[in-house]
């Protein structure tokens, strides 16, 4: 008899597998779990004797099995908050204008200096528990509200300090080149402080899985983000930017000349840079709620990226700045009504692609040998999680094979 840990029993699986059935869905199926890993998934009809007796045994009665969600671009651990800079964009000032006045992501510089790592951390937690109760598994938190290496080194350490004491697994990005630091005047020297100090410092501690940069008139030219893609590659580390949110820089095609993880943004993105990030594999990371909330028009060129068939994520790009929302599920709605991606696509941007923007093979997909991370939800059809906003049909959420708290 084959040895599970668990069974989940009369589910309808949403595997995000490529294959010819939508969403890879298998209907009236079973999924086994042993170690922490799926051990098994299929037509509930073929699944292989084992000891019901002594199996913990869910019947989840014709509920939705999801791969766990990934949100693949966050900036959640920051301090303070930027509704002033909201009211005043209301009133019409533009986010370059608030940020050239020393407002912006400086503002947030300055008060998550000031937070305690205590502080920072309890605020994170709270944002992670949101994210968990959404059905969410797997995050990238960002630093860049540091800049500098003590404040850089604290957000990220906060980070990892979250991924011990949280069930979501936790991905590192060091984004020092988020914005010029006040004790800098000059954005060359500040490039080189981050090649020469900060990085491989950050690196050493073993703080960084990641290096972003933000690639743009009001962040930093190509070739200086190309300066710090060369420090990243030697030291071993995958590279992506923040790119063509705001203006077409060529940021996109410079990630994918480094065979980065993704662009992200992408608003501004032309067909030059579509086809250099399909030809090296670079995700294109699609971020509706900051598209929303700076009320931009330039949409990302969708038509584009299927074409060449560049995979699409989605992510909150959760931040004080032009994303303070802290719901996936909403991305995935907002992926449709304003980028026109169907609920397929939004769906493969939280799960597969997602995590390929994140350089994970073992999750976003319900597969034999991935990570046992899913989620149970009392809904009729896949794109009812795209669909409604507002209802938690979450009913169990499963980390390692394990059901979590949510
Ligand atoms: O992803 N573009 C730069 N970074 C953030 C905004 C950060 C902020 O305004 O605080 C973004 O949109
Ligand atoms: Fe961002």
């Amino acid at each position: 008899m084959t040895e599970f840990d668990a069974v989940w029993l009369n589910a309808n699986l949403a595997t995000m597998q490529a294959g010819s059935e939508p969403y890879g869905a298998i209907t009236d199926a079973a999924i086994a779990v042993k170690d922490g890993r799926i051990a098994w998934l299929g037509p509930k009809s073929e699944l292989p004797a084992f000891d019901a007796l002594s199996t913990p045994l869910y019947d989840v009665q014709g509920q939705w099995l999801m791969p766990g969600l990934i949100d693949c671009h966050t900036h959640l651990v920051y301090g303070g908050n930027r509704a002033n800079e909201f009211e005043m964009r209301l009133q019409g000032a533009s986010y370059e204008a608030i940020a050239k006045a020393g407002g912006g992501i400086r503002s947030t510089v300055k008060a998550t200096r000031e937070a305690s790592a205590e502080q920072l951390f309890v605020l994170g937690k709270d944002r992670l528990n949101a994210l968990l109760s959404q059905g969410v598994t797997e995050v990238e938190i960002k630093s860049g509200y540091g800049l500098d290496l003590a404040s850089e080194q604290k957000m990220l350490q906060v980070a990892r300090e979250l991924a011990v004491h949280h069930p979501i697994r936790i991905h590192t990005t060091f984004l020092g080149a988020h914005a010029l630091p006040p004790e800098f005047s000059d954005s060359d020297a500040y490039i080189d402080y981050l090649c020469q100090t900060m990085l491989p410092e950050l690196h050493r501690q073993q703080l960084v899985d990641a290096v972003d940069v933000f690639c743009e008139g009001i962040g930093f030219s190509v070739e200086q983000s190309r300066r710090l893609f060369q420090t990243a590659t030697a030291l071993g580390l995958p590279v992506k930017a923040h790119a063509e949110q705001l203006s077409n820089l060529g940021g996109s095609a410079l990630v994918a000349e480094f065979g980065g993880l993704s662009a992200d943004h992408i608003e501004y993105l032309d067909e030059a840079g579509v086809q250099a990030m399909a030809k090296a594999g670079t995700v294109a990371v699609l971020l509706p709620g900051a598209f929303y909330f700076l009320k931009e028009t330039k949409k990302p060129p969708i038509e584009l990226l299927r074409r060449y068939q560049v995979p699409m994520a989605i992510a909150t790009d959760l931040n004080p700045g032009t994303s303070p929302l802290c719901n996936l599920p909403l991305m995935l709605n907002m992926a449709c009504t304003f980028f026109a991606l169907t609920p397929e696509e939004a769906l493969l941007g939280v799960t597969r692609h997602a995590a390929t923007a994140l350089g994970i093979r073992d999750a976003g997909t319900l597969a034999i040998g991935n990570k046992a991370d899913f989620g149970c939800y009392a809904i009729s059809q896949p794109a009812e999680l795209v669909y409604q906003q507002g209802v938690n049909s979450l009913r169990q959420l499963v980390v390692n094979g394990m059901p979590v708290v949510i």
